[in-house]
C-alpha cells in the first residue's frame, strides 16, 4: 500500500470520546439507513464491530458484500477487503475505508513487481504458463489478483485454500502461491504434498533463492510472507498450557506456523473458529491462536456456558492495523456521508478490477 495522506478534518473527531462517537455513529446511521451498509471483520476492536451489520471471515463478507445493494459499503477491516467490496459490488456502489492506513502487513509482503520478476524467472526453468496456477491469498492488493486474473489463477480464503487448490492442480501441475507460506503449507500437507516438494520463494533473492532441480521438484512454490500477529504463537505456549490443563482443545488459524497447526485439534478461518468454540461442550478448555480481539470476545461470550476460552500467548497480539479503525474515523466517515461527501473511497481501476475479477469469481463459482 502506498504512503496515505490524513485528511485534517478527521484531527477535529480525534478529540471525540469513544462514548461520543457511538452516539454520533448511530445518530448518523439511522439518517442513512439503508444507504448505508457497515462489514466488520472479526478482528475489529468492541467499539466499532458493535456497529457492524454484518461480521465475519474474508470470504464470508466478500460474499455479503458481492450481495449488497446499498449506495455506500463501510468496510470495518483492512484496505484489502475493502478493494474486494469495490470490485465485487456495482460501479454504482462506493466502498469506503474509514482509515486508509489501514493496511496487511502481509500483503504488503508481496507486490506486483515482485511476483512478476518471480514469473519471469521462473520461465527460465519451465513455462509458467503452462505449468503453474498463481493462487493468490485474498490478503493481497488488487494487483495481485490481477496478476492471477491474466495468468489463469484464482484467489482463495483461509476457508476455502484446499478446494481452490485442488482447482488449481487440476489445472496445471504447480502452484505459486502468496503472500503467506504458512497458509499455503499447512493446506497442501492436509493434501498429502511432501513438506520437501513446497519449496519457499525468498524474493529477495535471485531465483527466489532456489536451484533448477528445487524448482523442478516443487509443487508448490510458496511466497517468503507471514503475518506478524499469528507468527508470534509458538509450539511451546501449547506444551506449557498442556502441561497445566492436559484436557485443553487447541485451535488454531492457518496463518499460524505448520508446528503450531500441526499440534492443533482444530484448524481454520475466523469464521471456523467461531462456529467450533460455539458449539463446545460446558466444561471445556480451548486455547486459541488468532488475533486478541476475537479471542477476547468470544472468551466473554462462552464464559457464562462453562467454555473456557483462552489466547495461545502470553504476549499481546493484535491485528495493529486493523486497530486504525476507531470510533473516530467510522463517526468522521458516516457524518461526512450524511453531508453527502464521501471521504476514505477505495477503488481500484476499471481494468485491474477486471482482470481481479476474473480471479475473484473462479473463487466465487466454487461450491463452497
Ligand atoms: P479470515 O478470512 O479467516 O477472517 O482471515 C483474515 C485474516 O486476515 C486473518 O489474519
Ligand atoms: Fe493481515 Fe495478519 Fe492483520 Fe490478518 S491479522 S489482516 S494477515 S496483518
Amino acid at each position: 500500500m502506498s504512503a496515505v495522506s490524513v485528511p485534517v478534518e478527521i484531527n477535529r473527531y480525534a478529540l471525540l470520546s469513544d462514548e461520543e462517537c457511538a452516539e454520533r455513529i448511530r445518530v448518523a446511521k439511522e439518517k442513512l439507513g439503508e444507504r448505508v451498509f457497515i462489514l466488520g471483520h472479526h478482528y475489529q476492536r468492541d467499539e466499532v464491530f458493535e456497529f457492524a451489520d454484518a461480521s465475519g471471515d474474508s470470504l464470508k463478507l466478500s460474499r455479503i458484500a458481492a450481495d449488497s445493494s446499498a449506495e455506500y459499503i463501510v468496510f470495518c477491516g483492512v484496505h484489502f477487503m475493502a478493494e474486494v467490496a469495490d470490485i465485487l459490488s456495482s460501479d454504482e456502489q462506493v466502498s469506503i475505508l474509514p482509515d486508509l492506513s489501514a493496511g496487511c502487513s502481509m500483503a504488503d509482503m508481496a507486490n506486483l513487481a515482485n511476483v512478476e520478476r518471480a514469473w519471469q524467472e521462473l520461465s527460465s526453468v519451465l513455462d509458467p504458463d503452462e505449468t503453474i496456477t498463481p493462487v493468490t491469498y485474498i490478503n493481497s492488493a488488487a494487483d495481485l489478483k490481477a496478476f492471477c486474473g491474466r495468468h489463469g489463477g484464482i484467489v482463495c480464503t483461509s476457508t476455502n485454500a484446499r478446494h481452490v487448490l485442488e482447482w488449481s492442480f487440476e489445472r496445471r501441475e504447480k502452484i505459486l502461491f502468496f503472500p503467506d507460506q504458512h497458509l499455503g503449507r499447512n493446506t497442501g500437507v492436509k493434501m498429502d504434498i511432501p513438506l520437501d516438494q513446497m519449496v519457499v520463494w525468498d524474493f529477495n533473492q535471485p531465483m527466489g533463492g532456489l536451484t533448477e532441480e528445487q524448482i523442478k521438484n516443487a509443487k508448490m512454490i510458496l511466497w517468503k510472507g507471514f503475518c506478524s500477529v499469528h507468527q508470534m504463537f509458538q509450539p511451546n505456549q501449547i506444551d506449557n498450557f498442556k502441561a497445566k490443563y492436559p484436557e485443553t482443545i487447541v485451535i488454531s488459524h492457518p496463518e499460524s506456523s505448520f508446528e503450531v497447526c500441526q499440534q492443533s485439534d482444530y484448524v481454520g478461518s475466523t469464521e471456523y473458529i467461531l462456529n467450533t468454540v460455539r458449539q463446545a461442550e460446558a466444561g471445556s478448555r480451548w486455547l486459541v491462536a488468532t488475533e486478541l480481539n476475537l479471542v477476547n470476545r468470544l472468551a466473554a461470550e462462552m464464559k457464562p456456558k462453562g467454555v473456557d476460552v483462552h489466547f495461545m500467548s502470553p504476549t499481546v497480539c493484535m491485528c495493529s492495523t486493523m486497530f486504525r479503525i476507531d470510533p473516530q474515523h467510522l463517526c468522521w466517515v458516516l457524518e461526512s456521508l450524511v453531508d453527502g461527501k464521501v471521504v476514505n473511497q477505495v477503488s481500484v481501476p476499471k481494468k485491474e478490477a477486471e482482470q481481479a475479477m476474473l480471479a475473484l469469481q473462479r473463487m466465487l463459482d466454487l461450491p463452497i
